[in-house]
């Protein structure tokens, strides 16, 4: 059984969809388009244009010409008021934006409605109330050299000019919502590539933006592939900032593209972030809270608590847990109402997560839950419970970015705090436990952007979120996304002149 596609959702996929430049749909240059596939299935869902070199330029123009002209004409609180605009829309357009994120990237619609698209408006109404509210200083001077001379002296908070932004597959709307909204909220102008294998929300939320009154080019939306037009905006001398989420292997390509202009650069990476359970806690939440923790999003999450480590006399009882429950999940169609988890989002994702399983095998690893693909349509991949590893298995190293979780036991506070930052990532961690001390004792040991304490997977459009070492630099939402999207003007008046 599936659900009824609205109306606008069967049109939306009917039509051939085109580039957004300049506030227009206009073809690729080149004419080229590509096939958006469902993952559910395998078969294609949508034809798209798809943007190269010649389009990143068009759009590029586009950009600074509304950088230069409208959008800077416009004061803080009409900014704001197209923003909030943004985020309301995306609500009274829950529904269809939910099928067509289900359907692009095979997540559970139910999921999509209540967690993606919900999040996605929050962020443009958070991010909305920024606009007027960037502030700058007055600052004291003592200039040692010019005694007796003062100064006035103050910073202007302005922002960078003309972003490209990259991003990702496994939250295809609200990884935009997380670019988009602190970009616009502090004045930028923006070149937009979805990911080639969710396009479909992204070019809905540009007619959406339209709607709210975004003047042409502030936004420029751009269907394509990574290695074409993903490279030509990381390269682009008309691009002041470059801002990515996606693979660590691509954000390194991302910063030696960058390189050319010294292009602003900000990265959201992998991760392989340790969850770890301490015998003092109620089994009966931390069994649920590690499989969410894997688990969400077919643990296609940059920050799923994919190592999970278990305090010894209760290692047997929390993993067996963990694997009844991955046991139990029933896998499906996103549209249908019963799945829980749908597809992984591609072909080559399926090929990578079962390279891993059998790595995991050969290297030595026991499975005690899934460890195969599920089915021989669409990429479904049996949720996947691995014990009995060594720290120099792939399974335990690498960001496998699939329902897969590798557990080991630890006896103390020292052994786990170094045993979690034995990893080049550091984006989250989550610690259960009910003696607070442990807790935060823990958490500030621990390397990484994000440490939750008694749940996992909670994200708020006022919280930051980013990475230590490799898992990336500069940070998403929150007050502190605003720094990665400006630029400090000092200001510095002599008096009595
Ligand atoms: P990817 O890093 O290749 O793709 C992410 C985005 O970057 C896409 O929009 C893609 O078109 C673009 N891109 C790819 N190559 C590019 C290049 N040379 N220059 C500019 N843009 C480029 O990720 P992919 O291949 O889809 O997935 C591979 C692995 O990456 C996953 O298995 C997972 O481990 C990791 N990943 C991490 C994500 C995160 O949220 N941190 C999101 C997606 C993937
Ligand atoms: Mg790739």
């Amino acid at each position: 059984m599936t659900v009824t596609l609205e109306k606008s959702v069967e049109d939306f996929i009917a039509t051939p969809r085109q580039l957004f430049i300049g506030g227009r749909w206009v073809h690729a240059a080149s004419g080229k388009t590509f096939a958006t596939p469902n993952p559910a299935t395998g078969e294609t869902l949508a034809n798209i244009a798809e943007a190269d070199a010649e389009d990143v330029d068009r759009a590029v123009r586009a950009a600074r010409a509304a950088f230069d002209g409208p959008w800077s004409r416009l004061t803080a609180s009409e900014r704001g008021r197209i923003i909030w605009r943004i985020g309301d829309l995306i609500d009274e357009h829950a529904d269809e934006l939910a099928q067509l994120e289900s359907l692009d990237n095979g997540k559970p619609l139910a999921v999509a409605r209540a967690a993606d698209i919900p999040l996605a408006a929050e962020l443009f109404r958070y991010m909305a109330g920024w606009a007027t509210k960037l502030e700058g200083n007055t600052i004291a001077l003592s200039v040692p050299y010019m005694p007796g001379a003062e100064f006035h002296a103050y910073t202007l908070r302005e922002p960078i000019g003309v972003v490209a932004q990259i991003i990702p597959w496994n939250f295809p709307l609200l990884m935009a919502a997380w670019k988009l909204g602190p970009a616009l909220a502090t004045g930028n102008t923006v070149i937009l590539k979805p990911a080639e294998q969710t396009p479909l929300s992204a070019l809905r939320l540009a007619e959406i933006m339209a709607e709210a009154g975004l003047p042409d080019g502030v936004v420029n939306v751009l269907p394509g592939y990574g290695e074409t037009a993903g490279a030509a905006l990381a390269a682009h001398d008309g691009v002041d900032k470059v801002a990515f989420t996606g693979s660590t292997e691509v954000g390194k390509l991302i910063v030696q593209a960058a390189a050319g202009n010294l292009k602003k650069v900000s990265l959201e990476l992998g991760g392989k972030s340790p969850n770890i359970v301490f015998d003092d806690v109620d089994p009966a939440l931390a069994i649920p809270g590690a499989a969410n923790a894997i688990f969400f999003n077919h643990g296609q999450c940059c920050v799923a608590g994919s190592r999970l480590f278990v305090q010894e006399s209760r290692f047997d009882e929390v993993v067996e847990g963990v694997a009844t429950i991955a046991r139990g999940i029933k896998l499906g169609s996103g549209l249908d109402p019963d799945t829980q988890m749908g597809p992984l989002v591609s072909d080559e994702q399926l090929r990578r997560v079962t390279g891993f399983l059998d790595s995991g095998r050969t290297d030595g690893a026991r499975t005690v839950a899934g460890g195969n693909r599920h089915g021989e349509r669409g990429y479904f991949v049996e949720p996947t419970v691995i014990t009995d590893t060594s720290p120099d298995m792939a399974v335990v190293r690498e960001e496998i970015f699939g329902p897969v979780v590798v557990a080991s036991p630890f006896s103390t506070l020292d052994e786990i705090a170094d045993q979690a930052n034995a990893t080049t990532f550091g984006l989250g961690a989550g610690i259960w436990t009910r003696d607070v001390s442990k807790a935060h004792a823990l958490a500030k040991r621990i390397r990484a952007g994000t440490v939750w304490i008694n749940c996992y997977n909670v994200f708020d459009a006022a919280l930051p979120f980013g990475g230590y070492k490799q898992s990336g630099w500069g940070r998403e939402m929150g007050h502190e996304v605003l720094e990665a999207y400006t630029e400090v003007k000092a200001i510095c008046t002599q008096l009595h002149i």
